[in-house]
């Protein structure tokens, strides 16, 4: 289908910030995902707290998901939310299988975090001049993520 949704942007700025975009989705969709793997499967003597604590991460990602993909959408870009496209392109590190230790899921949800904002301030920096709006959107995604890698980093201390 050819596309409906006219945008505001040039063309050369609208794939700059697409690909920014679409990028942010798929790494926040995996976040999202990896999380609740590790909200089901932590054992360990902080089980409580780090089960808790993954829900609230599995809500931010979730709400970010959505905002990232109605940006794209607002500027006529196509999201693709797909479990395909987020196995194959996804900036994550993944989230081993089956009953993880307290401490390896902390580990690993700080890995993960770390590699979404590496991504993150990547595409900040693309964006720049093709489109301040959704800097500004990754901008305020990255702090809170940079929020989350501190908290979770406490932990390992
Ligand atoms: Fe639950």
């Amino acid at each position: 289908m050819s596309n409906p949704i006219t945008s505001t942007l040039s063309d050369e700025a609208r794939k700059v910030a697409g690909d920014a975009l679409q990028g942010s989705l798929v790494d926040l969709l995996d976040l999202s995902l990896i999380a609740k793997q590790a909200h089901w499967n932590v054992v360990g003597s902080q089980f409580r707290s780090v089960h808790l604590q993954l829900d609230e991460l599995v809500a931010d990602s979730r709400g970010f998901v959505d905002e990232v993909a109605e940006r794209a959408a607002a500027i006529g870009v196509s999201p693709d939310g797909r479990a395909e496209t987020v196995a194959k392109t996804a900036a994550t590190v993944g989230f081993e299988a089956g009953w993880r230790p307290d401490g390896d899921v902390v580990g690993a949800v700080v890995a993960n975090l770390a590699a979404v904002v590496a991504a993150l301030r990547g595409r900040i920096a693309d964006t720049e001049s093709a489109d301040p709006v959704t800097q500004d959107l990754l901008i305020s995604i990255t702090a809170r993520l940079e929020q989350l890698h501190w908290m979770w980093q406490a932990q390992q201390a």
